[in-house]
């Protein structure tokens, strides 16, 4: 299972079917491998699940009690008032930090006086990701705090890999191999974030002086949620907390996503060359914003493809039942482990036709339906992400602008790359790509 965790999974469905139950240690463990199975879980009986712990514990330690982690009342609350924070009209109102922040790193990918680069894509778009993140917070993006915040975010995601698979986290004091990375990461990371939410909260709090700068950013409405019925605002500890929770959850999935989808389009230039006249056709050179997202159907598509294909969060979405309930017919009872699979849910060639390939088509208007809880890159029911809106903006944005500027190829020899399972799904190489700039008059026409 540890070396291959996705085949087994696969193999299991092969050999099992769609719902499966194994005892590991005292494990009561359930994989669901069927859109409906998971749809009854995760939407009908929403109420009977929580969290795995083993999850929570390692999250708890960097997100605190956010959203991610938090259960019951607590969730209910902080996700409503969370709502309208990240709703489709609101998040629109982010573009332009978004864009702000992939244009410089996008125009520098290929030096100047250069035509054309061989670029390593994962470095890209994790700096492009970590500017787009402290921007949409915070409004601004030094580099050293970029810098600071892409070792610390990383080094706290490998961390909360490896202890995922301990039954336990031993004490972050024990002199153990990244133990002392883990601290440094987090009191980086934590330090940023305060320092940020203390010079907002002076400026808001400053009775003279010249007016605080109107901002538009993630945190100035996080600061100004309050509770529709009792009226009362985030603490300012659940503020900290989302802010470290926005760096996490929304850096490292959307860089992923981005790579998978530019890897792509390098393997499939018929495809990219429709995306890139689509985006020629509709913004004309321009800065692409929120009023375009329905004029690009199909970068849209092969966005949603790429998605299905190589799944940020590919496995180990994982419940517990607190009551007994039953799936596809069968009893399940109180404190069984529930697994979900997106990756195995892609693959599935009664959802999917032709799973293995890249087919954007299948996403277009007029095509056939896709089952519900089939495609499911941002979960589904009650918890499904919160950021998802917000994802698909940002990654259409930039890729968009990059499809503007660049054309993108695979280097010869073309190098294989397998996915591998971290807290996210990543190529198990560097994903290095030749970008070739594209002419004045390529963008004109
Ligand atoms: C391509 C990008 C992204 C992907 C694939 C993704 C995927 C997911 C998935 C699968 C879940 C549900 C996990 C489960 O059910 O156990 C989730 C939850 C969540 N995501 Fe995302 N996410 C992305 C981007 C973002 C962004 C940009 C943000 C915020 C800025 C964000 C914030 C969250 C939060 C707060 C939750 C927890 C919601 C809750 O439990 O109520 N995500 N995400």
């Amino acid at each position: 299972m540890r070396a291959d965790y996705l085949g087994f999974v696969q193999r299991l469905q092969r050999d099992h079917g769609d719902l499966t139950r194994m005892r590991i240690v005292n494990e009561d463990a359930w994989d669901l491998m069927s859109p409906a199975l998971v749809r009854e879980a995760l939407v009908t009986h929403a109420d009977s699940l929580i969290r795995w712990e083993r999850g929570i514990a390692v999250f708890e330690q960097v997100f605190g009690q956010s959203v991610l982690v938090t259960e019951g009342d607590t969730w209910q609350r902080q996700r409503r008032m969370l709502m309208p924070a990240f709703s489709p009209r609101r998040v629109a109102g982010y573009a332009q930090l978004m864009t702000d922040a992939a244009q410089t790193a996008l125009d520098a990918a290929v030096p100047a006086g250069q035509s054309e680069a061989l670029v390593t894509m994962d470095t890209l778009w994790t700096d492009v990701a970590m500017d787009v993140i402290l921007r949409t917070l915070f409004s601004e993006s030094a580099q050293a705090d970029a810098r600071d915040a892409a070792w610390a975010t990383q080094t706290l995601s490998a961390a909360a890999f490896r202890e995922m698979f301990m039954p336990f986290t031993l004490p972050d004091w024990l002199p153990l191999p990244g133990k002392a990375a883990k601290r440094r990461a987090l009191k980086a990371l934590r330090g940023l974030v305060q320092r940020h939410i203390d010079v907002r909260r002076q400026e808001k709090g400053a009775p003279q002086g010249p007016p605080a700068p109107e901002r538009a950013d993630l945190l100035h409405m996080l600061l100004a949620l309050h509770d529709e019925t009792t009226g009362e605002p985030l603490s300012p500890q659940e503020v900290f907390d989302q802010c470290m929770v926005s760096f996490q959850a929304g850096h490292e999935t959307s860089a992923t996503a981005l790579l998978w989808w530019s890897r792509l389009m390098a393997e499939h230039p018929e495809a990219a060359r429709r995306a890139q006249a689509e985006v020629d056709t509709v913004l004309q050179g321009g800065t692409p914003g929120p009023e375009h997202m329905a004029q690009l159907p199909w970068l849209t598509a092969t966005l949603k493809e790429a998605l299905r294909l190589y799944p940020p969060v590919a496995a180990l979405m994982t419940r517990r039942t607190t009551a007994p309930i039953t799936l596809g017919g069968v009893a399940v009872p109180r404190g069984a482990m529930l697994r979900i699979t997106p990756w195995v849910l892609h693959r599935d060639e009664r959802w999917f036709a032709q799973a293995d390939r890249f087919v954007p088509g299948r996403f277009l208007e007029g095509a056939a339906p896709i089952e519900k809880g089939a495609w499911i890159p941002f979960g589904v029911g009650p918890r499904v992400c919160i950021g998802q809106h917000f994802a698909m903006l940002e990654m259409t944005l930039l890729a968009a602008m990059l499809l503007q500027r660049y054309t993108l190829h695979q280097p010869e020899p073309a190098v294989a790359c397998a996915p591998q399972l971290h807290v996210t799904l990543r190529p198990d190489v560097p994903v290095v790509l030749r970008l070739v700039q594209r002419r004045q008059i390529d963008l004109a026409g």
